[in-house]
């Protein structure tokens, strides 16, 4: 029956619904992966300012750094979830949800920083956004340029693919990462992102590879000595949401999100250019010695592409999925 109070709640419960839904004002975890000074870091600072501005204040992030909200890859899986609203991670921790992520951590396949922007904001990079919304329920939104994955380690200067010999060196639980190694002879540990610090301090692992602003932002200068130019993974770092928060925001607040990653995207490519070359002369000067791979890197390019792409034509959705890169970046196709 009718009665004044009952209209009152639901007069009330009507106005509550209209405040909570879509989300109202709030502040974002953002997941990252790495520390402080790090490209992700950056990433993620340019995202929260420009959401802030985008939104008129009504939103803001916070950043938890070093992983403190579980390993890379567990990040995805909380953020498909909805128990995490962002993260910011190394691509080759997504290919296990997502395996046509994969054509973008073949061995040799970006080769610059410019192929890097080329891929990942051409229709490639929109189709991968697709394709991890559809695998992995989560929405890439921006991205991080990090450069080369350099390869470190403790115990001698490594030239040739014959002086990996003798290293047990870490990499991601990532399958093409696995087999690029296992390509150059010798069998990898995987490990998550999260536990590689105390592994090489524990001497667990001699040695493992990332970008010279992660080397630093992780401070592998203290437990690791020898760096080698290797350039087999430039590393791309996306920024995903949550598919589920991003259906529940208001078409505005979708629009300030992708704008703000957009913006943030831009100027990760100009805090690489600006600091990858001092953080080099930085390690260097804190004891780290840093040498070219021989030969131009002829036998590792070798011996990684003519094994290790052919593995993974299947997961990446076919070598045409390869070729089409390929082409975007004018080289010659397989
Ligand atoms: C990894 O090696 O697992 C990642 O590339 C680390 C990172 O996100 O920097």
């Amino acid at each position: 029956a009718f009665s004044i109070k009952g209209l009152k709640t639901a007069v009330f419960a009507a106005a509550l619904a209209v405040a909570v839904s879509p989300v109202s004002a709030k502040n974002f975890k953002i997941a990252v992966g790495d520390g402080a000074g790090g490209t992700q870091e950056a990433l993620g600072k340019a995202f929260i300012e420009a959401l802030e501005k985008n939104s008129n204040k009504k939103h803001t992030a916070t950043l938890f750094l070093n992983g403190q909200l579980g390993s890379e890859q567990d990040t995805v899986n909380n953020a498909a979830m909805g128990a995490l609203d962002f993260s910011i991670l190394a691509i080759n921790n997504i290919t296990p949800f997502s395996p046509s992520v994969g054509t973008l951590t073949l061995p040799y396949v970006i080769l610059s920083l410019e192929d890097a922007q080329k891929v990942t904001t051409g229709p490639i990079g929109q189709q991968l956004v697709k394709n991890t919304i559809r695998d992995a329920n989560v929405r890439i939104i921006g991205w991080a340029y990090s450069g080369f994955r350099v390869l470190s380690n403790s115990k001698k200067p490594v030239k040739s693919v014959a002086d990996l010999d003798g290293l047990v060196v870490r990499v991601p639980k990532n399958a093409i990462m696995i087999e690029t190694y296992k390509s150059w002879g010798i069998n990898p540990t995987p490990m998550a992102w999260s536990e590689t610090f105390a592994g090489l301090q524990q001497k667990v692992v001699d040695g493992q590879d990332n970008p010279y602003i992660t080397i630093n932002a992780m401070k592998f200068y203290e437990v690791q000595k020898y760096v080698t130019n290797l350039r087999y993974i430039f590393s791309i770092e996306p920024l995903v949401v949550s598919e589920s928060l991003f259906q529940d925001l208001s078409k505005e607040d979708q629009q300030a999100v992708l704008e703000a990653g957009k913006a943030a995207t831009a100027f990760s490519a100009s805090f690489l250019k600006e600091t990858e070359d001092r953080i080099k002369k930085e390690l260097s000067e804190k004891g780290m010695e840093i040498s070219d791979p021989a030969d131009g890197e002829k036998e590792f390019i070798d011996k990684a592409t003519s094994t290790v792409w052919p593995k993974f034509y299947e997961s990446i959705g076919g070598k045409d999925k390869l070729n089409e890169v390929l082409t975007a970046l004018g080289r010659e196709t397989v």
